[in-house]
């Protein structure tokens, strides 16, 4: 049998391993808690360094930083690279990262904003700004991540979507949310849920499970705290389904109520 190169550390890290992306701040910061609570090592992934070490020392001792900006290539292979020589494994995945838009600006309303950003009159660029971070950054991380989940026992991945995303529920005319449903944010979860589903297809047969879940109207730095829950129950939906057993379910779309259409 070959010798792993890094044999001494992998027989060192006998705990389970989850690593979550924008985890310095907000729902993921939290997830990282939890994921902590329950016993695994958890990489607090953050695409400014000295806030990802910040927060994983909030964490606590069985939390490591890393730097992760997953619009960036080399920075997704370096920090691969660094889990399998740190680690040497990694058996969740919470892909968590997302900006809601580009224009940073505290004094607009999400109505206000949706307005200047509809089918008719979005700029292309904010489009593919948001989704480069919220779909093909989700991409691009799995696909970095899958050498190393594909070696764990039962990998579990959890993409952070949103209800908002629901072609289904958007489709009635009773949703709440539906007079926001536009091509930036809430299409790039559309699409994330696709890409859910795409990556549950092909990894089941493998024992890798991947499901997308819907925090709920959180208040965090995404909606300039505009939301009603707190990062604890927007949380817990992810937690949840980064803990499944082996009889759990994949390729599904969930919150804490229950099965969210997709
Ligand atoms: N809050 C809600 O009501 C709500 C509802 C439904 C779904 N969600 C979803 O929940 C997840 C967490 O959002 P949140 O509400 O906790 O928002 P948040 O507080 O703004 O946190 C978002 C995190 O993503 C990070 N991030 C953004 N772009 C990144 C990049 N290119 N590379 C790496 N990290 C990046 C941010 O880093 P910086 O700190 O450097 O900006 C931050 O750590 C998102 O997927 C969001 O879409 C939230």
């Amino acid at each position: 049998m070959a010798i792993h190169p890094f044999k001494e550390e992998i027989t060192m890290q006998d705990k389970l391993v989850a690593l979550v992306t924008g985890a310095n701040q907000g729902i993921g910061l939290q997830i990282a808690k939890d994921m902590a609570a329950h016993g695994f090592t958890v990489l607090v992934a953050s695409r400014n360094l000295a806030r990802g070490e910040a927060a994983a020392g909030e964490v606590g001792p069985d939390a490591l930083a890393l730097q992760l900006d997953v619009t960036d290539q080399a920075s997704i292979a370096a920090a691969a690279e660094r889990i399998r020589t740190k680690l040497g494994r990694l058996d969740v995945l919470i892909n968590n990262a997302a900006i809601s838009n580009t224009s940073k600006r505290p004094d607009q309303s999400i109505e206000e904003y949706s307005k200047s950003v509809r089918a008719s009159n979005v700029s292309l660029d904010e489009v593919r700004a948001v989704w480069e971070t919220n779909v093909f950054g989700v991409l691009a991380v799995t696909q970095a991540m899958l050498p190393l989940l594909r070696e764990a026992p039962a990998a579990r991945i959890v993409n952070v979507s949103s209800g908002v995303g629901s072609l289904t529920l958007n489709a009635d005319p009773a949703f709440p949310w539906r007079s926001i449903f536009g091509p930036v944010y809430a299409a790039s979860k559309t699409a994330l849920n696709a890409m859910t589903l795409a990556m549950a297809v092909e990894l089941g047969p493998e024992g890798i499970k991947v499901n997308a879940v819907s925090p709920g109207f959180t208040r965090t730095n995404l909606n300039n705290y505009a939301g009603t829950e707190t990062v604890e129950e927007g949380a817990r939906e992810a937690v949840r389904v980064a803990l499944l057993g082996p009889d759990g379910p994949t390729g599904t779309f969930s919150n804490t109520a229950g099965i969210i259409p997709w």
